[in-house]
């Protein structure tokens, strides 16, 4: 019974070596390995085989299925294309053949000349283009970048900015306080009073960054966004100089058919106030959407910093980045930006 192991052995290997092509290598497979082929057969035979000789011949059969395995997929490895012939390459100087294998070397199990999948290229948030944006276009109206800290003490985020204690702004249930004395900043109206701090008139900065409040998200509300804080300080500087540096900055922003209108209003750090409002389309309607705050900067602002108040005039305004953001390119909802749903981001 084992001889027929060492005949099948000798047999296959006799045909393998006569196979030139895949559709020889395919007709080998079937007529060796396939489900009707000459292994099986020979496993089919051990209920035949004597008792004592069972093991032998069970393990015998089994090495010869590997070995056939084997010397088939080597084979089939040696061979490219439909042809089945063996590859054909002409080495480089180096030995090499483009590629990077060497003659005669297998061919992999992958094939290297299918092209490769592009990689999927990121972009900047919309938000922080948005920030870009601004920073060229009060730039070019000559406004520096200014920067302050996220976490505040009460003296910059309402002290200084003339917030007195009763005021509802400072309602621990309308801040993320961590302390008694530290909240996350509620607004970037706090750079004003960290750069007039450290630096003698005139100043001209604009400074954007995260504001924090506990409020409800909905389409308009979010306990996180960004303002542009801007901040122009110099002798006899009047509204006129504040309404002049929004109109242009809505027609560098939104184009020159973008309407802009102040609404009186009341700040504390400043005196008069007003909200600054742009005309947009709502649900098929113009409408005004208010997009922050401004006026001239409060006598006691300038007192808080150690500025003279009778010297030195100016203006302040704050605006909500996302809401400019949200105007500019048609969103609907303010929570869309902060869901990181790359089908939504990957638009601007
Ligand atoms: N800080 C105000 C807010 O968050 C916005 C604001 C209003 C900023 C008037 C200003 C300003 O600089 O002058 O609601």
């Amino acid at each position: 019974m084992l001889e027929r192991i060492e005949q099948l052995d000798r047999e296959s290997q006799a045909d393998l070596a006569q196979v030139q092509d895949a559709a020889g290598l395919e007709a080998f497979r079937i007529k060796y390995l396939g489900s009707k082929g000459a292994v099986k057969t020979l496993m089919g035979l051990l209920k035949d085989v004597p008792g004592v000789q069972k093991p032998a011949f069970g393990q015998g059969a089994n090495a010869l299925r590997q070995k056939l395995e084997a010397a088939f997929e080597d084979k089939k490895a040696n061979m490219t294309g439909s042809d089945g012939k063996p590859s054909v390459s002409t080495p480089n100087a180096q030995g090499k053949i483009p590629g990077g294998r060497l003659p005669g070397e297998q061919l992999p199990g992958v094939d290297i000349t299918e092209p490769g999948l592009p990689p999927r290229l990121g972009r900047e948030h919309i938000i922080t283009q948005t920030i870009d944006e601004l920073v060229e276009v009060f730039g070019r109206m000559g406004f520096d970048v200014a920067t302050g800290p996220e976490v505040e003490d009460e003296r910059h985020n309402f002290v200084a900015l003339n917030i007195p204690p009763e005021h509802p702004a400072r309602d621990p249930l309308d801040n993320f306080y961590l302390d008694s004395n530290h909240l996350l900043r509620s607004q970037t109206s706090t750079i004003q009073v960290r750069v007039m701090e450290k630096t003698q008139p005139p100043v001209r900065v604009v400074a954007m960054g995260r504001v924090y409040r506990p409020d409800a998200h909905d389409a308009t509300h979010y306990s996180m966004f960004h303002q542009v804080e801007g901040l122009y300080v110099d002798r006899k500087v009047s509204m006129v100089d504040l309404k002049t540096t929004l109109i242009q900055f809505a027609h560098a922003m939104f184009g020159p058919e973008a309407d802009v209108r102040l609404r009186p209003s009341f700040f504390p750090f400043t005196e008069p106030s007003a909200e600054l409002e742009v005309k947009i389309e709502l649900q098929g309607q113009m409408r005004w959407m208010e997009i922050g705050g401004c006026g001239m900067v409060d006598p006691n602002v300038f007192k808080a910093v150690g500025y003279d108040p009778e010297e030195w005039t100016g203006f302040a305004f704050g605006l909500g980045i996302e809401r400019l953001a949200m105007r500019k390119y048609g969103i609907g909802d303010i929570r869309w930006l902060f869901e990181n749903d790359v089908r939504f981001l990957r638009q601007f």
